[in-house]
């Protein structure tokens, strides 16, 4: 995780690098540094927490000086610490680092720089030791190659040269861009880190690397050959102000579920006709579909194997982290990855398992252009817009309405009209009752969820919002499955939230026995309970039920004062395993 940004050209560094790291932080808030090329050499300030509370502190405003670099951190080696926050330096002061990613060699690159004074517990600091030393033998820019050749693990870096005034930037597995203005480049972990300044970008591969001198950028491959790319044009869906009506961009976001939904529509009958198509084309025409993703990701995995099995598709879910203990991967395969960012760790290590099992991979992202996207035979972009919480909202009910949306072109049960409009008057119509329940329920340690078919992916992912945004205890699971461990920690007034779809007999009975305990029934249903839940067939019942939940789930956070965007150890892109 981490996030990375730089910039060198005619403006003041530190006040780009201030904006970018704004935009930056869902990538992790423990820690933020910035290190500026002064006359008088680097000028380095770093704090402890998220770039909105130690803006001030850090006064990047008067730092001087037109090549900079900007970090904000997401603890994974060493701990939260202003030692630990990177820019990192070299012994000499000329060197400055920031990195994200992980390096696994990091002891045995150590070991071979005797001599050098380490300052952190983090694997980070080596490289700009190791760049010190090197550069003395062979210069600076052999040092970069030889590190990228000696180094094992993932990386994305910006190297800061104080004494030319120049900037290296280079990565293996973990992401890096650049942005392209006049006379200007930017550097940052994805394009949104310089979308307030330029639409023009550049995505660097593995093993390359770029120098930037003047506002001007050169790209180099391992060998140090010169490298011509393409520049892309970037469509940015972001955002930045909160909704009135709330202080937290989850609730916005919520909020957004309809209008998402509804350009994700549009864009599958428009610019994204003909990839909806091939990636229809795919799921036919291979033996085996399996599809995945990590955290709500995969949760719409889960969910995709009801829509895709209903169309004779054989469809398997497996979550990323896991993947490499799942067998049945060949060239009959399709992997599905779901990705919100395009560059979570586990699911890029799952396509290259694929890629080298001779699986196709036909991926569903939100971020445009990510690494995800790029690795793939096929894609199609869901098209939320930028998600800043790091509970994924929006994001995921896109990700379901596209999963329907393939299997109803391969003759799946059609989701019920304006789904998008039905949303707008469920939330209408429902929030006070939502707010009602959530101070019933906010000092309760348990919660369980109970769903059945498709609404138990459902229950999970309610399940784990309410954990990572309400830090309530909460498990989500087949309401027919209780019955054999989990009632016996039912008590008197303990909260079961069921999901019931018209028609769900079972669930039903799963529901009694509860009661039969004592234990608050809480019924999410358009035929019982206290919601005002239109009829809309199972598949409309997902998205209102998921919206539902997500209401709660914040309504509770937010009447516990919880930092609900940025809920303690997360962040929104994991770039490490
Ligand atoms: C992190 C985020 C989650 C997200 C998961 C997968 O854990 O906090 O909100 O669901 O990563 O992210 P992805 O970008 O791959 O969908």
């Amino acid at each position: 995780m981490c996030g990375i940004t730089s910039y060198c050209g005619d403006r003041k560094a530190s006040e780009v690098i201030e904006v970018s790291l704004k935009r930056l932080d869902y990538r992790g808030y423990d820690s933020v540094g910035v290190a500026v090329s002064s006359e008088s050499g680097l000028d380095v300030r770093k704090g402890i927490g998220g770039i909105d509370e130690i803006d001030e502190e850090l006064g990047l405003g008067n730092m001087e000086g037109g090549v900079g670099i900007g970090h904000t951190r997401w603890a994974t080696h060493g701990k939260v610490s202003e030692e630990n926050a990177h820019p990192h330096i070299s012994c000499d002061g000329r060197f400055a680092i920031v990195h994200n990613g992980i390096i696994e060699n990091w002891d045995n690159l150590k070991e071979e720089l005797d001599g050098c004074s380490f300052r952190s517990g983090t694997d980070s600091e080596v490289i700009a030791h190791y760049i010190e030393r090197k550069a003395r033998e062979s210069g600076v820019e052999d040092a970069v190659r030889e590190f990228m050749a000696e180094a094992e693990g993932s990386f994305a870096v910006v190297l800061l040269d104080s004494e030319k005034d120049m900037l290296f930037a280079f990565k293996k597995g973990s992401p890096l861009a650049l942005g392209i203005g006049e006379e200007e480049v930017f550097v940052g972990s994805d394009a949104y880190a310089f979308c307030t300044y330029t639409d023009k970008a550049i995505f660097l591969c593995d093993h390359e690397y770029a120098v930037l001198k003047n506002g001007e950028y050169v790209l180099r491959d391992a060998e140090g050959r010169t490298l011509e790319r393409k520049i892309k044009r970037i469509n940015y869906d972001y955002t930045q102000d909160v909704d009135s009506r709330s202080d937290h961009y989850m609730y916005k976001e919520i909020m957004e579920i309809p209008e998402a939904i509804e350009r994700l529509d549009g864009s599958l009958k428009l610019e994204q006709k003909h990839r909806l198509e091939e990636f229809q084309n795919k799921l036919k025409n291979k033996d085996r579909v399996v599809l995945t993703g990590s955290g709500t990701s995969y949760h719409a995995a889960l969910l995709g194997i009801y829509f895709l099995q209903e169309v004779g598709v054989e469809a398997h879910a497996t979550v990323a982290s896991e993947f490499k203990n799942y067998g049945r991967i060949d060239e009959n395969t399709v992997l599905v990855p779901i990705s919100q960012s395009g560059e979570t760790k586990d699911v890029l290590e799952a396509i290259d398992y694929c890629r080298k099992m001779g699986a196709e991979i036909a991926s569903i992202t939100n971020v445009p252009h990510s690494t995800v996207e790029r690795k793939s035979d096929a894609n199609i972009r869901i098209r939320a817009g930028q998600e800043i919480c790091v509970a994924a909202t929006k994001t995921f009910t896109n990700q379901l309405y596209l999963l329907m949306k393939l299997a109803e072109g391969l003759g799946g049960t059609k989701l019920g009209k304006n789904i998008s409009d039905t949303i707008r008057r469920l939330l209408d119509s429902n929030e006070e009752k939502i707010k009602d329940l959530a101070v019933e329920i906010e000092g309760k340690k348990d919660i369980y969820i109970i769903g059945k078919g498709e609404t138990y992916p459902v229950a999970m992912e309610i399940a784990l919002k309410l954990k990572e945004i309400s830090y309530i205890h909460a498990e989500g699971m087949m309401g027919g499955e209780l019955k054999h461990g989990t009632l016996a920690l039912v008590e008197e007034g303990t909260p079961v939230i069921s999901l019931i779809p018209n028609g769900s007999s079972e669930i039903v009975s799963n529901v009694r026995e509860v009661e039969a305990r004592k234990g608050n029934t809480i019924k999410i249903s358009p035929s019982c309970g206290r919601f005002n839940i239109p009829e809309t067939g199972t598949k409309g019942f997902v998205f209102l039920s998921t919206v539902l939940g997500f209401l709660l789930t914040y309504w509770i956070a937010s009447n516990k004062g919880l930092p609900i965007d940025k809920p303690r150890n997360l962040a929104k892109c994991v770039t490490t395993k």
